[in-house]
């Protein structure tokens, strides 16, 4: 077994003051913030862009990503990029400024490459340093060195990625998050949380992953419920931040499954967030993968705390007790999916690279019937 150590990390409560060293350590004086407007709004960019003024660091801050960013948002973050020069690119948000981060990092150190060239983009010239600073305790985007972005034109989602832009350092300081608005903790929480639970039944699922995963879903588990409802209760902010980097550090070495197949399609044709595509099929997937993982299940039972009996259905006790509070799990009639997008749900989800490493693999015919049931 070959393990990879993933990026260096600096966890704790006011860890972003540090960001001027952690530039400086990388050999670099200047850097490119790559944010959104929400964390501008939030204060979160005005406080990084003045921490690096206050230590002389010379930054501009481009916020121009949307929620599911596009390759049209990567191309023009690449153009300012390349205008800037060398530099840092420190990754400023939730799992989209991170993934877009990637993106517009690997475009920068290739001249002439757009994010529609996102296949090709794999074994090409090395792209900006990243370092990686999460606001949002979900994604774990900044244990990996790929983006997922949206081919808009094809409504599908694509990876654009390298291992240049894993990012070189990930700071977590749990205090970016206390202003997270509930309902984003929740959607947020229930992304780390499946993917703790994919990635333990993941046929890429090795004793490493394994180790991480087991421990992410009991602290997510744990501090989920805790932090959704008192967001600024610091204690719960850090163990559940800690959780989630650990569930990145989990679906980096097994990949993900069916859940996330069926989340990106989605998200693709409706716009809906993340952390709430994956809730409205996680428990059903749960269910359909139950010949094939049993005991993967066995494990997320007991790190969601329950003891004994059978394994999956167990988990999805428990993931029902969990997510009901959160208010999250809706009916895809409610989440803007037409009864006739079905199919083509269906169809992509089982296209998705990421369904191949479910533990069962699905017909297209039994996603259909999955996606009747939860609509
Ligand atoms: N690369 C990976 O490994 C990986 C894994 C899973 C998901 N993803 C991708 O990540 C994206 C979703 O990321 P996300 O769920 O973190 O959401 P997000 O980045 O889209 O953020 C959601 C909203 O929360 C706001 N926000 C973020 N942090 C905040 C804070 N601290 N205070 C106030 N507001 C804040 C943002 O401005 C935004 O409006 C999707 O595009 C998904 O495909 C990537
Ligand atoms: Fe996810």
């Amino acid at each position: 077994m070959t393990i990879e150590p993933t990026c260096r990390v600096e966890f704790g409560a006011g860890a972003v003051e540090d960001l001027p060293r952690f530039v400086t350590e990388l050999g670099h004086q200047r850097a490119l913030v790559v944010t959104d407007r929400g964390l501008q709004a939030a204060g979160i960019a005005p406080r990084a862009g003045k921490i690096l003024h206050s230590a002389g660091i010379e930054h501009e801050i481009h916020d121009d990503i949307s929620a599911n960013p596009s390759a049209a948002e990567i191309d023009r973050g690449a153009a300012r990029a390349r205008a800037f020069g060398r530099a840092v690119v420190i990754a400023l948000g939730g799992g989209s400024p991170l993934d877009a981060a990637k993106g517009i990092a690997l475009l920068a150190g290739n001249p002439g490459a757009a994010a529609a060239d996102a296949d090709a983009l794999w074994d090409a010239a090395d792209g900006l340093p990243v370092i990686a600073v999460p606001t949002t305790s979900g994604t774990g985007a900044e244990t990996n060195g790929f983006g997922v972005i949206e081919d808009t034109c094809a409504r599908r989602k694509v990876y654009i990625g390298h291992p240049s832009v894993r990012p070189r350092i990930a700071v977590l300081d749990p205090e970016l998050t206390l202003g997270l608005p509930s309902r984003v903790t929740a959607a947020t929480g229930v992304d780390a949380l499946v993917h703790g639970i994919e990635s333990l039944a993941a046929r890429g699922a090795n004793p490493m992953s394994a180790a991480f995963a087991q421990h992410a879903v009991t602290l997510i588990g744990r501090w989920l419920p805790v932090a959704h409802r008192d967001g600024g209760d610091l204690e719960a902010r850090a163990q559940l931040m800690f959780g989630a980097h650990l569930a990145g550090q989990a679906l980096t070495i097994s990949g993900l499954g069916l859940v996330h197949g069926i989340g990106h399609a989605i998200t693709a044709h409706t716009g809906t967030p993340h952390g709430v595509a994956l809730a409205a099929v996680l428990e059903e997937v749960i269910a359909f993968n139950a010949p094939a993982a049993a005991a993967a299940h066995a494990q997320a039972a007991r790190a969601l705390g329950a003891v004994d009996g059978d394994g999956t259905a167990a988990t999805i006790a428990a993931v029902r007790e969990l997510s009901g509070p959160l208010e999250i799990r809706k009916p895809l009639r409610q989440l803007g999916v037409a009864r006739e997008m079905l199919p083509e749900l269906a169809r992509a989800a089982v296209q998705d690279p990421v369904t191949r490493n479910n533990p069962r693999t699905p017909t297209e015919a039994e996603v259909l019937d999955l996606l009747a049931e939860v609509y």
